[in-house]
C-alpha cells in the first residue's frame, strides 16, 4: 500500500456535485488521498488522515483540478503544414482536401518517425494538464498505413479511433464508393484488434450521410464504438446521423440548429466543441449557451492535427471556449475534464472521488478561473496519473 496525501490544496475542484451542489464540487482548504493510484479520500484540509501516509505534497494554498481529458486528436501523422495556416490567415479558406498533403508525407514516414511525433506531442500535452487522451488515425488511408498508424497509436493510449473515412484519397477521386468498400472491408479488419472506436469525417469534401451511416454501421457491426466528425464545415445531417447510431459524441458541431439541440437533449451523446479549429482556420466561434442551456453534456477537446488546430493545451482551448464561445469559466474546466470523459464514455476518469483513478494537475495560480483570465501563461505545475507524478 502506497498513500500519499496532497494537502493544502486552497480551491480542490472535484467534480463531484455532492460536495457543493454545483457541478464543479468545490472545496475550499482542501486535501486528497491517493492510494495505489485511485484516490481514496478527498474532504476538508483539517480532516486529513494522518497514519499510513508515506508521502506528503504541499500545494501552498494553491488550486488542484481533474487531469484534462482530451477527447479528440489526430496525433499520427508526418509533415508539416505551416504555409497552409499562413496563406489562411491572409484569406484562403480552409478546405477537407488538405487533409492529401498530410496523407502523402504520413505515407512516406518510417514508422519510428511517426511513433516519435506522437511522442512528442503527447509529451506537450502531458505537460500541459492532459491525463487522458484520444488518438486517431486517417492519414494513413491504405490498409497497411491505417493499421500501422492504430498500432502506433495504441501504443501511446488505450482510446485508438479507426479514421479510415477522414477523406477519399486521391487514388480513389473517381470511385469513392471503392475506397467506402475498402475502409467497411479489409481496412475495418486490419484495425479491429487495436482500435476501440470507429470516426467518419461527416461533411463537405469528406463523407456524405449515406456513405456516413455504411461506414458506422459496419464498424459497429464487427465491435468499434462509434464516434463523428459532425458539422464543422456546414450544417449538415451530422447531429442528427449521430444521435440515430447512439455515437458517444459528435464533434466541431460548428454549425447547428433547433432540431439538432432536441435530438441531442433527448439522447445521450456528448456534444463536443473544438474551439482550436474556428481559430485555426479563423471561422466564427459557434455560441455554445443554447446547448448548454439545453442540458446537453458538452465537452472541450484540442483535435490536434497539422490542418484545422495544431494545439494540444487544453488551457488555451478553455480560454477559447470562455472568450469567444459562451462558457463560463466553470463550464468549460467541466467540459475540458467530466465532458471530455463522458464523451469517452469513461467513468473512472474525469472525477476527483473515492476509487476513480487518481488523475489531476496541481496549478501554480489560486483558482481554475486563471486558465482563461491569464491566456497562455503555464499554469500546470504538476501533472498525476494513475497516483504517479508524470510531469
Ligand atoms: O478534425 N475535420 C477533419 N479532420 C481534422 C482536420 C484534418 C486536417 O486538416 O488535416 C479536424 O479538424
Ligand atoms: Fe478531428
Amino acid at each position: 500500500m502506497s498513500r500519499t496525501l496532497i494537502a493544502n490544496i486552497g480551491l480542490l475542484v472535484t467534480n463531484d456535485a455532492a460536495h457543493d451542489g454545483t457541478p464543479l464540487g468545490i472545496i475550499h482548504d482542501a486535501a486528497l488521498l491517493i492510494n495505489d493510484g485511485m484516490i481514496e479520500w478527498v474532504g476538508d484540509n483539517s480532516e486529513a488522515p494522518k497514519s499510513d501516509v508515506e508521502d506528503s505534497v504541499d500545494a501552498r494554498g494553491n488550486c488542484v483540478i481533474p487531469g484534462f481529458v482530451d477527447s479528440h486528436n489526430h496525433l499520427v501523422f508526418a509533415g508539416d503544414r505551416s504555409a497552409e495556416f499562413s496563406a489562411r490567415m491572409q484569406g484562403e479558406k480552409y478546405q477537407a482536401g488538405g487533409i492529401n498533403y498530410t496523407v502523402k508525407q504520413t505515407r512516406s514516414a518510417s514508422t519510428a518517425e511517426l511513433r516519435a511525433n506522437t511522442a512528442r506531442l503527447l509529451e506537450e500535452a502531458r505537460k500541459s494538464g492532459t491525463t487522458t487522451i484520444e488518438i486517431k488515425s486517417g492519414y494513413g488511408l491504405t490498409v497497411e498505413d491505417e493499421v500501422r498508424s492504430i498500432e502506433v497509436a495504441a501504443t501511446f493510449t488505450d482510446e485508438t479511433t479507426f479514421l479510415g473515412a477522414h477523406i477519399v484519397p486521391s487514388e480513389f477521386a473517381n470511385s469513392p464508393d471503392d475506397y467506402v468498400a475498402l475502409v467497411t472491408g479489409p481496412m475495418i479488419d486490419g484495425v479491429r484488434s487495436k482500435a476501440k472506436w470507429i470516426d467518419v469525417f461527416s461533411d463537405r469534401g469528406a463523407f456524405n450521410p449515406d456513405q456516413t451511416r455504411r461506414i458506422l454501421a459496419a464498424g459497429i457491426a464487427k465491435g468499434l464504438k462509434p464516434r463523428l466528425h459532425a458539422n464543422q464545415l456546414e450544417q449538415g445531417q451530422g447531429i442528427a446521423i449521430g444521435v440515430e447510431f447512439d455515437v458517444a459524441s459528435v464533434d466541431h458541431i460548428s454549425h447547428f440548429n433547433d432540431s439538432d439541440i432536441s435530438l441531442l437533449a433527448g439522447s445521450k451523446t456528448v456534444a463536443t466543441f473544438l474551439p482550436g479549429a474556428e481559430f485555426s482556420t479563423r471561422t466564427a466561434y459557434p455560441d455554445a449557451r443554447p446547448m448548454l442551456n439545453a442540458g446537453i453534456t458538452v465537452a472541450l477537446a484540442s483535435d490536434c492535427n497539422p490542418g484545422s488546430s495544431f494545439t494540444n493545451n487544453i488551457p488555451f482551448i478553455i480560454a477559447l471556449a470562455v472568450r469567444e464561445m459562451f462558457f463560463t469559466p466553470e463550464q468549460a474546466l467541466w467540459s475540458a475534464t467530466a465532458g471530455g470523459a463522458a464523451a469517452l464514455r469513461r467513468e473512472d476518469i474525469g472525477v476527483l472521488a473515492s476509487n476513480k483513478s487518481a488523475d489531476f494537475s496541481i496549478l501554480s495560480s489560486p483558482s481554475y478561473i486563471h486558465l482563461a483570465y491569464r491566456p497562455g501563461v503555464h499554469q500546470i505545475e504538476q501533472v498525476w496519473r494513475n497516483g504517479s507524478r508524470i510531469n
